[in-house]
């Protein structure tokens, strides 16, 4: 254990380098114009799971891009872990509100800045050179270790499932470790036990063939961009920002008085939460805290709305279409299908019989996942932090989703640990994206003391 520590603490500099390396591919999943890229990734991937030392490492090829897998099943009697983490990453526009080069990975006050830094080759990083470094210095793990890292875990994962399903004996395991999330701060250790579930719509309201004169049109025939707004405006109360979906809430999991009372000891302050993000102050649903709202409540959200004269200057002009994507962020146990049915029907419903309309669904889906935080890996995640930060982590539902990971929980039947080293204000998926170096390299000691809490926990 304690040479553990100091292979990490010895190698920083030269793992600091490796990891750049990675985070110079430019992975972006979504389009097809980094499908190279994603190869590389996917293959830097598999050389570090081979430098750890692990067996049957592959490139599993999907219909989208590859999953990496490696595998050390040495641990006779133990349980198995199997690390999960992804190498794709988001877009970087708009470009020119970087500091930096998003690919040229650059260190300032103790920041590691570049796109995926957090989210999430920086995260399962970690785990590479904290295995690497068990294998390194004992020859050995403490228990067995499966690592699969997927490259479209930004798009939905749209592949993986499948791969779950055809592989269930492969991934077979007992407990799921993700470094993906985020803590409260980098001296407030947070564990997550809920993420939040996700599906995703576009809605086209076409009036005319084309564009028409305002004047001679304007009054007669329906503004589709009008008509578009007064749909999405019935779509939420203004007052109480309940979602007005007949059916929404059916399925929602209420928050028990127990679980508030924990949440609200989150160190969190509405005011400082709304200045550091440079918003006026919060607002949400009645009846619920910020951290409710965020993490275990669902949500109605406009990602996108277009149609009209945008242009510079003025045109009068009744335009023939209007757009706008929509999504909406679910908690346990919405079905993401089902939901989206509901709100097509809805639309549907309310939409005036003067334009066509077409609600269309994206396909990254995903399900909402509450972890049990009573499981063995989520015990030892408690001690293993206790035991770096001197103090016991906040326990928490974010508001985020990894969709894969309620997947995984059914298929495998194993209990999920959200073990994540990022912080609020990383920039996730915005410019400027970072890390801190010091969640890095506490990311490897918390994980390193993890696996040995866990294997202390669990043997027989
Ligand atoms: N790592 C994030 C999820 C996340 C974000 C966890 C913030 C904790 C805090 C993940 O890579 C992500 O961005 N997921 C997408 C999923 C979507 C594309 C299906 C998301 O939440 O928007
Ligand atoms: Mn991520
Ligand atoms: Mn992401």
């Amino acid at each position: 254990m304690k040479e553990v520590l100091e292979y990490l603490e010895t190698n920083h500099d030269s793992m600091l380098e490796e990891l750049k390396e990675y985070l110079r591919i430019p992975s972006i999943s979504t389009g097809t114009k980094n499908t190279k890229d994603i190869a590389k990734a996917a293959d830097f991937t598999q050389k570090q799971l081979k430098k750890i030392g692990l067996k049957n490492v592959k490139i599993h090829k999907t219909k989208g891009h590859p999953i990496v897998y490696g595998e050390w099943l040495g641990a006779k009697g133990a349980p198995t872990v199997l690390v999960y983490g992804h190498y794709d990453v988001q877009p970087v526009e708009p470009l020119n509100l970087w500091n930096t080069d998003p690919f040229d990975p650059t260190v300032k006050d103790g920041k590691l800045f570049a796109r995926g830094s957090a989210d999430d080759k920086g995260q399962v990083f970690i785990h590479f050179k904290v295995l690497e470094a068990f294998m390194k210095t004992q020859g050995k793990m403490p228990v067995n270790v499966k690592v699969v890292v997927e490259g479209e875990e930004e798009i939905g994962s749209p592949n993986l499932v499948t791969f779950l399903n055809k592989n269930k004996k492969m991934l077979a395991c007992d407990t799921i470790l993700i470094s993906d999330t985020h803590m409260e701060g980098e001296k407030k250790p947070t564990i997550t036990y809920g993420l939040r579930g996700l599906t995703y719509l576009q809605v086209d309201v076409t009036s005319a063939k084309g564009d028409l004169h305002s004047g001679t049109f304007g009054g007669s025939i329906a503004n589709p961009i009008q008509v578009l707004s007064e749909i999405l405006v019935k779509c939420k109360d203004p007052k109480t920002s309940k979602v007005k979906i007949p059916g929404f809430y059916k399925d929602v999991v209420p928050l028990k008085k127990k679980e508030r009372e924990e949440l609200a000891k989150m160190p969190h302050s509405d005011q400082k939460f709304a200045k550091s993000i440079g918003a006026k102050k919060t607002f949400g649903e009645a009846g619920y805290t910020t951290v409710e709202r965020t993490g275990s409540r669902p949500t109605f959200e406009v990602n996108g709305i277009w149609g009209g004269h945008t242009g510079d200057g003025v045109k009068t002009v009744l335009p023939a279409e209007a757009h706008a994507k929509v999504s909406m962020r679910l908690v346990a146990n919405q079905d993401p299908d089902t939901i989206a049915r509901l709100f097509t029907d809805y639309v549907k419903s309310i939409a005036p019989d003067t334009v066509k309309i077409n609600v269309t669904l994206y396909d990254n889906n995903g399900n909402a996942s509450l972890s049990p935080i009573d499981s063995p890996g989520m015990v030892a995640a408690q001690a293993a932090v206790k035991k770096v930060y001197k103090k016991a982590p906040f326990l928490t539902r974010e508001g985020g989703s990894i969709p894969i990971v309620a997947d995984m929980q059914k298929a495998l039947k194993a209990a999920p640990v959200l073990l994540g080293f990022g912080l609020p204000d990383d920039n996730l998926h915005a410019p400027n994206e970072k890390m801190n170096i010091v969640q890095i390299t506490n990311g490897y000691k918390t994980v390193t003391h993890w696996f040995e809490e866990y294997a202390k926990a669990t043997a027989k």
